[in-house]
């Protein structure tokens, strides 16, 4: 290793390792578990191998735990078999995985998710009911076979209400935040994008109103959950059908979404990329996503997207030693970094990156998905 790089890695960990402090949430560093779906939750309850797999990590030495989706408690929420539910038997599961993790000493949000479009009507919990989205036959996008329908008003107000009961029963049993899964072409960003949002009532419209759902369902949790518990909230640039999709091609374009949001009383925004240190409009200069997402709404941040991962795991010739962390980190375009795959690959990734370990370690490959260790 070069001088130079064992100096940024030294500098780096000393930011990474120091707590902070993200409004009422004290961290004891700066790295999050990113919200990860693993498919290990027969019937959507956690058992004792995903508590026991959260726990591993949170003994690993990460901050934050976002727990992978887990669906509100809705009959059009679900779009995969083995993804957990977050509202009826499942919540006895998500006490154990609590319990667990804090055992361990780590903090735990669940990632609450509505999956629109993507729903078919095989799907749990009543198997039947066709998905539904902003517009109909949205499943043209998501490449489904099924046709799906538009949300009426009263279907979004059902929806808005699960969404609150969903952070209601999470304060209620101790965990230390929620986060919105508003991200990746799921309900609330399909109803940010104007391609999927075709709507002519209050929920269509420009760019604001697009963010109506959105800000309806941060209000109502904000209204249950009082005003000190965290919420955080993942948007993404990319859809999960089109990585080129963009929500916003201007830092004015973004401000309009994200403005809304913070209005309404969210606490952190955590912004998807596939890679974290890439700047979020190239012709504005080098200020990555999460530093504009930062500059413009002054909110607490999270940053994600190939920390950590090697040529293999990125699947190009990209390779992220812990340099392409130094410029963004030091210059504050985000409070915390969330690890995805680096994470499935060694839970102790975050202790191996502070004793100054980190080339040494096993590089994320696609077998890392089979088992839940
Ligand atoms: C197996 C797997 C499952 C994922 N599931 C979710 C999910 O449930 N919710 C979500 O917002 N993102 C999900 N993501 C995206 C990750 O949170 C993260 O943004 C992405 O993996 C990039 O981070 P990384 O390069 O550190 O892995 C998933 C990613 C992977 C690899």
């Amino acid at each position: 290793m070069s001088v130079e790089t064992a100096c940024a890695d030294r500098r780096v960990n000393e930011r990474l390792f120091e707590p902070v402090r993200v409004g009422p949430l004290a961290l004891q560093n700066r790295i999050a578990m990113a919200p990860m779906s693993r498919y290990f939750c027969p019937d959507g309850i956690p058992h004792d191998d995903v508590a026991a797999y959260y726990a591993r990590r949170a003994a690993g030495g990460v901050g934050l735990i976002i727990s992978e989706g887990t669906y509100i408690g809705h009959p059009t929420a679900a779009s995969y078999e083995g993804v957990p539910f977050f509202a009826g038997p499942a919540l006895d599961g998500w006490t154990r995985v609590l319990a667990a993790v804090h055992a361990a000493d780590g903090k735990i949000f669940p990632q609450l998710w509505h999956s629109g479009s993507f729903r078919q009507s095989s799907m749990p919990p009543q198997r039947g009911i066709p998905g539904a989205g902003p517009s109909e036959n949205l499943n043209a996008f998501t490449g489904y076979p099924e046709p799906t329908r538009a949300m009426t008003e009263a279907d979004i107000e059902q929806v808005v209400s699960a969404y609150a009961d969903a952070a209601d029963a999470a304060r209620r049993l101790g965990f230390d935040g929620v986060e919105i899964h508003g991200a990746h072409g799921y309900l609330i960003d399909e109803f940010f994008w104007a391609a999927t949002n075709r709507r002519h009532d209050r929920y269509g419209g420009d760019r604001r109103q697009r963010t109506r759902l959105a800000v309806e369902v941060v209000e109502a949790m904000r209204a249950r959950v009082g005003s000190d518990f965290p919420i955080s909230f993942r948007y993404s640039q990319w859809k999960q059908q089109d990585y080129k999709a963009r929500l916003a091609d201007t830092p004015t374009e973004l401000a309009e979404v994200l403005e809304p949001l913070v209005d309404a009383g969210v606490s952190i925004l955590h912004c998807s990329t596939r890679r974290f240190w890439e700047p979020g409009f190239p012709d504005e200069g080098d200020l990555t996503l999460a530093g504009w997402t930062r500059k413009l709404t002054g909110l607490p941040v999270i940053a994600v997207g190939g920390a950590g991962l090697d040529r293999a795991g990125l699947n190009e010739a990209q390779a992220t030693s812990l340099e392409v962390l130094e410029k963004p980190l030091m210059r504050g375009d985000f409070d915390i970094l969330a690890v995805g795959r680096a994470l499935l690959a060694d839970p102790n990734w975050p202790c191996r990156v502070r004793d100054g370990r980190v080339h040494d370690g096993v590089g994320y490959t696609k077998a890392h998905l089979e088992t839940l260790f």
